[in-house]
């Protein structure tokens, strides 16, 4: 590292078509966070630059689901995916947004310097064109018939019932999600990076980092095997930065070309010096983002870098892999998330519960599973009790023995020589683990300077020589005060809200990780402020909740999946009319022999009783059904069944798992009344 003289972070541009949650914060935005944390803690020169990407076909979409613009939708998230984060403690030098004007005029300058240098291919293809929209279809604008599966509805880019990569023109009846009509195909002229050209250099590139995570480099390198192809830079779309040449209306770069520019534009927002952070070869730029962007941030933008010239590759590209929830994939549409707004508004001042949870199980090398189960333990076994309790310990004792203030030291007994001994080890062991991105284990290292304090305590029992040697308690008291300290820059990259609480208590203005292993950094003498207890146990019954919330989301996306029929052929008035349909009390039933599945009801329906054989018996027991307001059409014409005619048939609705449901009206309703 120490080739470079400065560090350039950055976050991906998330799109601002949503909120934030807890696989966004896994992904890439903690690990970001405590590195430029750690970065900071060394005084080194770093900038920490994220945005929100505000342009591509996910925000259109949303707009066209929500009956809102483009712009409305962007403006909306902007604000709140910032604000969720800086309440969080993502501590972003700059948080920009591609919509910006600076932004839009740096990518065209880029765009149009490639442009200008012959740089790309021109080439006409045969694009889907919706003709009552006016409109050429974005892929995600163009559903059909998967020719796979078979499913109505399947996109121009996906099925999402069977998984399968589609391209529009595989789609069976493909129609326009704009117009609903036939799309036809039209002609269109854009511009393609030759990416097969750059191969070269690009597997150079990829070759000199030896070092970069098998998850990327893997990744990166089945690209590379299949072997790259031209793709293309500008679209025909209306929502994103306008395609700088003449006569170019209605083309757009694509979102992909601006958006990783946006780390340049936010950053020349930050700061008049900001192009050496971009330009010079001793900057190291690092970008974090999560799996699925990869072949964009280590080959695609790395392309146009070249491209253009004068900006830096990437030194690395830490990419996690992805968050599970409760074992299942984290998802938006199906609402499986924990929302980072509604964690925030649940779980006032727990950020560093969430952030130490997460980071003790990131997902670094695989994909790795949250469970509220488990961040309850690491809340009360963990920062509870190991965390909270050596740092409530120390300073109760100093404020009941010593006034609160730090007391003098004495000579060092071998526990001291062994505490030292054991703390020196520390500060390099956490440093290789961070600069190496290996967030979870340098967690479990920082933590250790806490599990020292507690270890330490045990041992002197500072409590009992208070009697018999205040002088050697406060000695003790006073390494402990100092471990305190050392646990406050320690672990202040990954908790950095109970790492500012204890830096208000012990007096120090600003973390300093060389003080980490000082012993003498706390003066003898100085007035201390019992931060209180920093966390406190999390009971059953707050983690229940938040698992059945998440039940909850299940059931709604149980009853949504249902696909209703398909409407039956139109009947016209007077044969609807024929049937009369009535409501009517059940007044005995029983079970049938020999059938699993019907029950003999008695009907009162006004008029008479009458018997109705109905195939429920599988989903009702017989007391429940008697007494029941049903349903039933009364002029069905009477059928045998089982040796017993059945007159009339009871109406039912499957609801949710098949479960059949009573049409009930409500106990107003008489026996005999009819239903038009
Ligand atoms: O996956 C996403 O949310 C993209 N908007 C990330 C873009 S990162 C960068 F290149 F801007
Ligand atoms: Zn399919």
């Amino acid at each position: 590292m120490s080739e470079f003289k400065r560090t350039t972070v950055t976050a991906a541009l998330i799109y601002a078509n949503g909120p934030i949650h807890i696989g966004h914060l896994a992904g890439c935005y903690l690990p970001a966070d405590i590195y430029v944390r750690f970065l900071r803690l060394q005084n080194k020169d770093v900038i920490f630059v994220s945005g929100t990407d505000e342009h591509g076909v996910p925000i259109t979409i949303k707009a066209q689901k929500e009956g809102k613009t483009p712009q409305e939708v962007v403006d909306y998230y902007y604000k709140e995916i910032k604000q969720s984060f800086e309440e969080f403690g993502i501590s972003f030098d700059i948080y920009g947004r591609t919509s910006d004007p600076v932004h839009h005029k740096l990518s065209q300058e880029f765009f149009l310097k490639l442009y200008q240098e012959g740089k790309f291919i021109e080439e006409v293809t045969e694009q889907f064109y919706d003709e009552e929209a006016g409109q050429f279809l974005a892929d995600r604008y163009i559903v059909g018939e998967c020719p796979s599966c078979h499913q109505p509805g399947a996109y121009g880019d996906q099925c999402e019932k069977c998984g399968t990569t589609l391209s529009p023109n595989e789609l069976i009846n493909p129609k326009s999600t704009l117009s609903g009509s036939a799309p036809s195909l039209r002609p269109t002229k854009n511009w393609f990076l030759p990416l097969d050209q750059w191969q070269p250099e690009l597997e150079k590139y990829v070759a000199s980092h030896p070092e970069w995570k098998s998850n990327v480099s893997g990744q990166v390198k089945s690209w590379l095997n299949d072997g790259l192809k031209p793709r293309a830079m500008t679209r025909d779309l209306t929502w994103g930065v306008p395609v700088p040449i003449e006569g170019n209306e209605g083309k757009v770069l694509y979102v992909w070309f601006d958006a990783p520019i946006g780390y340049i534009s936010m950053t020349s927002q930050l700061r008049p010096d900001w192009e050496k952070y971009w330009k010079d070869k001793d900057s190291r730029i690092v970008h974090f983002i999560g799996k699925d962007n990869i072949v964009f941030h280590c080959l695609i933008f790395p392309a146009m870098c070249m491209a253009h010239g004068d900006y830096q590759l990437a030194d690395q590209v830490p990419a996690n892999e992805f968050m599970n929830l409760e074992g299942d994939k984290i998802s938006t549409s199906r609402n499986w998330a924990v929302w980072l707004h509604e964690y925030l508004k649940e779980f006032p001042g727990k950020q560093d519960v969430l952030r130490y949870a997460l980071t003790a199980s990131s997902p670094e090398t695989k994909d790795a599973d949250f469970t509220w189960a488990d961040f309850q333990t690491k809340n009360n076994s963990e920062l509870v009790a190991i965390l909270g309790n050596f740092v409530n310990r120390a300073f109760v004792l100093l404020d009941k023995n010593f006034e609160s203030k730090v007391p003098t030291k004495l000579e060092d007994s071998p526990l001291e020589i062994e505490l030292k001994k054991s703390l020196s080890e520390i500060p390099d062991k956490l440093a290789a683990a961070l600069e190496g991105y290996k967030f979870r284990d340098a967690l479990v290292y920082a933590m250790e300077v806490a599990r020292l304090g507690n270890k330490y305590l045990a041992e002197a029992e500072p409590w009992k020589l208070m009697k018999e040697n205040p002088e050697k308690a406060g000695h003790v008291l006073n390494y402990a005060i100092q471990l305190v300290s050392h646990v406050s820059i320690a672990l202040e990259p990954f908790l950095p809200f109970t790492t500012q609480k204890l830096r208000n208590s012990l007096g120090i203005a600003k973390a300093d990780w060389a003080l980490l292993g000082d012993f003498e950094s706390i003066p003898v003498g100085t007035s201390l402020k019992n931060p209180g207890l920093l966390f406190e146990k999390l009971e059953d019954d707050v983690i229940q909740k938040q698992v059945e919330k998440l039940q909850q989301s299940k059931q709604q996306m149980l009853l949504q999946s249902k696909q209703p029929n398909p409407i039956k052929d139109t009947v016209d008035f007077e044969s609807f009319a024929k049937m009369d349909i009535r409501i009517g009390q059940v007044i005995a039933a029983e079970k049938m022999e020999k059938s699993k599945k019907l029950l003999k009801l008695t009907v009162d329906d006004g008029l008479r009783q009458r018997t109705i054989l109905s195939g429920i018996a599988e989903h009702f027991d017989v007391d429940q059904v008697v007494g029941r307001k049903v349903t039933f059409l009364a002029n069905l014409a009477p059928r045998k069944m089982m040796g017993l005619e059945s007159e009339g048939m009871i109406l039912m609705a499957e609801g949710q798992d098949g479960k059949l449901s009573f049409i009930e009206p409500d106990s107003s309703i008489w026996n005999g009344a009819s239903v038009s």
